[in-house]
């Protein structure tokens, strides 16, 4: 449904994270004048801000394939092997959700990774014997939302360890006007800024949102998306002028409503709102921290003023956690 077209194919037409794009612009040129394969690398960040993009792009530039992959995919040593013998000098091996892989493929991983081998145990108990079969050397690209939760003999081996940011509104206003035209879809400068602003910083987000503006136009509007009619349709969608929607404001709002703005705990958070904790502190905790709408304290998550003054509360001078 298009979404291969809408991802940039070169580090050119990769819009935003300038500093990840000069690190690795380097890695691909020292790479390639070396002729060897580029340096295992580890992408982190919030979901949605173009880790895999950024894969696919870094084996175009080397002209190598990518092939893709997820952590829950390949428990089994057969999984992880089947994919390793199969690349190609220089190949990169992406793996998303790199934080949750089994024990048996971490360290199957090591190895190849190190020294592009494929160690296989082959018998059981006392007859065990383990057989190396050489691999082409590959790149391996993981990525994952918490950097923390790596085993760090997995951390270690990686070359380059790089963080994805949020992106500015100009940027995510560049990225929409970009899709727009993918998808042609005649958009004003206006409008693609009124979608961007609301897009917490991510590009999936936006161009999320630009489809939903899009068929919305089309039904109840005519002519191109403008400032007003994109105001006017992310309204419909529950989607506020921070970004924020019904979930985050659920959160913040029972955070001031039950505890005074905190500080709660994530797991109580997770029970007073039936949101999954995980999905709290990957998804939904990153950006309400950016905007600084929630802040970390050793005893929980509190609410700050601005939160408070964005969903209509008087901020009480007495607010519990003093913020
Ligand atoms: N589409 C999604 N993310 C993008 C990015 N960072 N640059 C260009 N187009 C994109």
């Amino acid at each position: 449904r298009q979404e291969e077209g809408l991802r940039p194919q070169q580090l050119g037409e990769y819009i935003g994270q300038k500093a990840l794009k000069e690190v690795l612009g380097i890695a691909i040129q020292a790479a390639q004048s070396r002729r060897e394969p580029l340096d295992h690398l580890l992408l982190y960040g919030p979901p949605g801000l173009g880790k895999t993009t950024m894969a696919l792009i870094l084996a175009q530039e080397m002209g190598v394939a990518c092939k893709i992959t997820t952590a829950p995919a390949i428990e089994r040593p057969r999984d992880i092997a089947g994919l390793l013998v199969n690349l190609k000098a220089g190949d990169v091996l992406f793996i998303d959700e790199i934080h949750r892989l089994s024990r048996v493929t971490e360290e199957i991983l090591y190895p190849a990774m190190e020294d592009s081998r494929l160690d296989i145990t082959i018998g059981k108990g006392q007859s065990a014997r383990i057989r190396s079969i050489p691999l082409q050397p590959f790149t391996l690209v993981g990525a994952t939302t918490r950097v923390g939760a790596l085993a760090s003999p997995l951390r270690d081996r990686f070359g380059l360890i790089q963080r994805l940011r949020f992106y500015e509104i100009d940027e995510l206003t560049q990225i929409i006007v970009r899709t727009a035209a993918v998808l042609s879809t005649e958009i004003t400068p206006a409008g693609a800024e009124e979608i961007a602003r609301r897009a917490r910083g991510t590009p999936r987000i936006a161009n999320r949102l630009l489809k939903r503006v899009r068929d919305y136009v089309q039904v109840k509007a005519s002519g191109p998306v403008s400032g007003e009619v994109a105001a006017e349709a992310l309204e419909l969608f529950n989607v506020d002028p921070c970004g924020l929607d019904w979930t985050d404001r659920r959160l913040l709002t029972m955070m001031i409503e039950n505890f005074g703005g905190g500080p709660v705990g994530l797991d109580t958070m997770a029970a007073a709102t039936g949101e999954d904790a995980q999905t709290i502190e990957e998804v939904y905790e990153p950006y309400l921290l950016q905007i600084g709408y929630l802040q970390r304290t050793p005893r929980g998550r509190v609410v700050t003023a601005a939160a408070c003054r964005h969903l209509g509360y008087d901020v009480p001078d007495a607010f519990v956690n003093g913020i």
